[in-house]
């Protein structure tokens, strides 16, 4: 049988990604009245990380852990791939060992091909296109926090990045309104925007995306591996930080996330990250009960 993957959000159907929200808000019940489950007992992960990582890293051995199973880190520093080893090899080798794959990567081509020749599903950590998992987390934490985002507003700050590109996708996933404010030539890929049935729409003023939002949502001006762009960035992006005076024009009652690392002072006031609106803690905590859930649609189907 062909493995299932998971490389971008598409991967699963809306119905899919509703039962999964709904899973893993179970499955973070589980785990507080601290009742076991291992549903993947015996089984192991091999996680390859080519850019750095705190919670995808912590929360996928974290979920490995309590389901049961275990999780192999490896680093470009430690495999054959960092030192050449065609991806398309790698992908036989490892998916002969292991039950499941979890890559971070640059290239989201290269993760493409790792699946194309993996015997086992492959999930993407991050790649510079898409960060699908983190949009299980994010879905999660607003279900949990105001319900169904059916018709709701979320406004994009930032960059058009591997962030954004997963929230088009959610949007027309959970049908939501996205307003994305980005400054000229941060803008997301054409060809994904064009893909969300007109629930995706590109605003440069920041002020107009926040407007009766019922999420606000922003991410690093310089990703990993655009750190020399960092001074460029940090000009083109200046107006687009969210600030107490942004939040605003939102609903009273608007939720602020950020997927995390953030920088305080630069894409969010410290006020507003660390403030009311807040809720990047459950967000990130989010990550280890949807992939739970993610690893369950994927290997216990
Ligand atoms: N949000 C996120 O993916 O964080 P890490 O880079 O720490 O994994
Ligand atoms: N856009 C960020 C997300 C990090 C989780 C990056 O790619 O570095």
């Amino acid at each position: 049988m062909e493995p299932r993957h998971f490389l971008s959000l598409p991967d699963i159907s809306a119905t899919e990604l509703r039962a999964l929200i709904h899973r893993a808000i179970e499955l973070k019940a589980l785990r507080a009245r601290g009742d076991s489950h291992e549903p993947l007992r015996g089984k192991v992960m091999g996680m390859i990380f080519e850019k750095s990582s705190t919670r995808t890293r912590v929360s996928f051995e974290t979920a490995m852990i309590q389901f049961g199973g275990q999780a192999i880190f490896l680093s470009p520093r430690d495999t054959q791939l960092g030192r050449g080893e065609p991806v398309e090899d790698t992908a036989r080798v490892i998916s002969r060992m292991v039950d499941v794959v979890m890559i971070r990567t640059y290239e989201h081509a290269k993760i493409e091909r790792f699946a194309d020749f993996s015997q086992v599903p492959v999930i993407n950590a991050l790649t510079d296109r898409e960060h699908p998992c983190q949009l299980l987390a994010d879905m999660q934490t607003y279900v949990e926090h105001r319900g169904d985002i059916r018709g709701r507003k979320v406004a994009w700050l930032g960059d058009g990045n591997n962030m954004c590109h997963s929230y088009i996708h959610a949007a027309q996933l959970l049908d939501f309104e996205l307003a994305i404010a980005s400054p000229e030539g941060y803008d997301p890929d054409p060809d994904i925007l064009r893909g969300a049935g007109g629930r995706a729409h590109l605003i440069r003023d920041p002020e107009s995306a926040t407007r009766g939002a019922d999420l606000v949502v922003t991410d690093v001006w310089a990703s990993m591996g655009q750190e020399e762009e960092h001074l460029d960035r940090h000009r083109a992006f200046a107006p687009y930080q969210v600030t107490a005076e942004l939040m605003q024009p939102a609903q009273p009652d608007a939720l602020f996330m950020h997927c995390l690392p953030a920088h305080r002072g630069e894409e969010v006031a410290a006020d507003v990250i660390d403030g009311p609106h807040s809720v990047v803690w459950d967000e990130a905590e989010n990550r280890l009960h949807s992939q739970k859930a993610l690893l369950e649609l994927l290997l216990c189907h």
